[in-house]
């Protein structure tokens, strides 16, 4: 049986449903806030120890101004309404991405980081402003200005998620069968599921049965 350590998501498909039930992309980026939360509860079921979520992509920048605003504000009312839960519940929060381009939201996402920096039963790495490219460039700049030899141990530990093993499952929900520049280099050995459901329609279920299959697969790593 595979262990579990780290399940990375790509929330898509918020957007749809919001069109499709509210006639407001948004109205779909705030129900996808309940599937975050149910899924922080199963993975703490399930003894994940890193949950890694894609919740703004450097990309993501290219959206209308009223739509990106919005999930700030969101990002803010969400990290108000659970900073309590998380330090009651030993969860650590950790932000992935370029996170000193967020001027507004940088205090808060500071003090979240900073009050759960020891907490251990369940690390969320929130992936904002995330780019793989770049992540992995930045890390080759460090080194070359370091003078230090460029192997895979070396890149790896100068990655934002520098510390956290390499995610065992990738979950792409909205029914689109691709990576989006998101954890290029940790995800080589992952094993990835694409759901058809709309993210805020993904449920407890969905999750545990991706975690099943998961448990029972064989995980040949280039061998035979
Ligand atoms: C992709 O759906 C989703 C996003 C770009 C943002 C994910 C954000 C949330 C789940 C809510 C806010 C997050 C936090 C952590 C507070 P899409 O908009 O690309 O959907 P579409 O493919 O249907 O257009």
């Amino acid at each position: 049986m595979n262990s579990i350590n780290h399940v990375a998501i790509i929330m898509d498909g918020n957007g749809r449903w919001g069109l499709e039930h509210f006639k407001s992309r948004n109205r779909g980026h705030k129900e996808g806030i309940k599937t975050i939360e149910k899924i922080i509860k199963e993975s703490i079921k399930h003894n994940i120890k890193f949950l890694t979520l894609y919740a703004f992509s450097t990309e993501n920048w290219k959206r209308p101004k009223k739509e990106i605003n919005y999930l700030f504000s969101l990002l803010e009312y969400f990290l108000k309404k659970k900073i309590n839960d998380f330090i009651k519940e030993n969860i650590k929060l950790k932000i992935i991405g370029k996170k000193f381009l967020f001027r507004n939201i940088f205090k808060i996402i500071n003090f979240c980081e900073n009050k759960t920096k020891n907490n251990t039963k369940l690390q969320i790495n929130l992936a904002l402003n995330y780019g793989s490219k770049s992540e992995i460039i930045d890390a080759i700049k460090l080194l070359n200005k370091n003078k230090i030899q460029i192997t895979e141990k070396k890149i790896s530990e100068n990655l934002y998620t520098k510390n956290i093993p390499d995610p065992d499952i990738l979950i792409r929900t909205g029914n689109t069968h691709r990576l989006s520049n998101f954890l290029l280099w940790q995800l080589s050995y992952t094993e990835i599921f694409f759901v058809k459901k709309l993210w805020p329609d993904f449920n407890e279920k969905d999750f545990t049965k991706i975690v099943n299959t998961f448990r029972y697969s064989k995980r040949n790593y280039g061998k035979i």
